[in-house]
């Protein structure tokens, strides 16, 4: 695996792989790999002759009293297991490189960015919008692949690529879960043992949420209240929200007449940790 830190440096690859006629696919993330991250790169595999993973814990998505400072950043397990996966290309910039002192633009995708975690993580996906679309320009890639349990992150980059004409094709890959259910995030290395135990009630909120559209009900504010009373359950688990949204331009469902999402968000302790599930009546 080449690894790579400046911006100079992956251009001039850049041209060599163009040359060579490979197709490139990028892989996204801020590190601290976990299976979830493993399943992106097994699609990135798959769809194209080469794997460019980017690690860069971009600080411009992350608010003044959020977990810059001591989001995991386990470097030498990160590289093993990129190895394993037999990714190509590992571009591993420092902050300096992507954000110089003379760095001043910034990308805003306007309503889709401001609303559920975007409004308790005001400036969020500013930050992720703008470094996604840096990552684009830099590698240039046929293909970037996104996973699932990010999903108004997914509906932010596709709404990015389409209207600023990008070539990239966007791929959603599906969300890992851990055994109980829970989401595999970076995060969940937060989690005392006892608040990890307590964070599956997330995921059995959405399975109670899947079941009662199987056996019939159409009413958002019945199916919401469910997801609400199982988690106000769980006294460990401070819910942030609780949503049904279309799943194109995340706008508010009061009624399941057609695919819907369900988007959640709750401080588990003082980690916040995020989720969702298709609704298909
Ligand atoms: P990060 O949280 O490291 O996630 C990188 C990618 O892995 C994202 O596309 C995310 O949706 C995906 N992912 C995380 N957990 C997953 C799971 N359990 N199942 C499937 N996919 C999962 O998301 C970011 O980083 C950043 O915002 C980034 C896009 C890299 C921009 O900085």
């Amino acid at each position: 695996m080449q690894v790579i830190k400046t911006i100079a440096e992956f251009r001039a690859l850049r041209v060599e792989l163009s040359r060579k006629s490979f197709t490139v696919a990028l892989v996204p993330t801020m590190g601290a790999l976990h299976t979830g991250h493993l399943s992106l790169i097994s699609k990135a595999r798959e769809i194209a002759d080469m794997v460019v993973v980017s690690v860069f814990v971009n600080p411009t998505q992350f608010g003044p009293s959020e977990d810059l400072g001591r989001y995991p950043r386990p470097l030498e397990k990160d590289l093993a297991l990129l190895e394993q996966e037999r990714v190509n290309i590992l571009f591993l910039p420092e902050a300096g490189e992507m954000y110089p002192p003379s760095y001043r633009t910034y990308v805003t995708v306007e309503e889709l960015g401001q609303k559920y975690c975007g409004q308790f993580r005001p400036g969020h996906f500013r930050g992720v919008a703008t470094v996604v679309l840096k990552l684009l320009n830099i590698v240039q890639p046929t293909v970037a692949v996104f996973g699932q349990k990010d999903a108004q992150q997914c509906v932010i980059v596709q709404r990015l690529v389409e209207d600023l004409n990008l070539d990239a094709q966007i791929v959603v890959c599906p969300t890992v879960r851990e055994p109980d259910g829970l989401a595999a995030s970076s995060r969940n290395e937060y989690l005392s043992a006892e608040h990890r135990r307590a964070a599956a009630v997330l995921h059995r909120s959405l399975l109670r949420a899947e079941e009662g559209v199987r056996s019939g009900e159409r009413l958002s504010a019945n199916i919401l209240e469910g997801v609400r009373e199982l988690i106000l359950g769980e006294p460990l688990v401070r819910l942030q929200y609780a949503e049904i949204v279309d799943p194109q331009d995340l706008s508010l469902m009061a009624i399941l007449d057609r695919d819907a999402l369900l988007l959640l968000a709750a401080l588990v302790g003082n980690t916040r940790l995020i989720d969702n599930t298709l609704l298909r009546p």
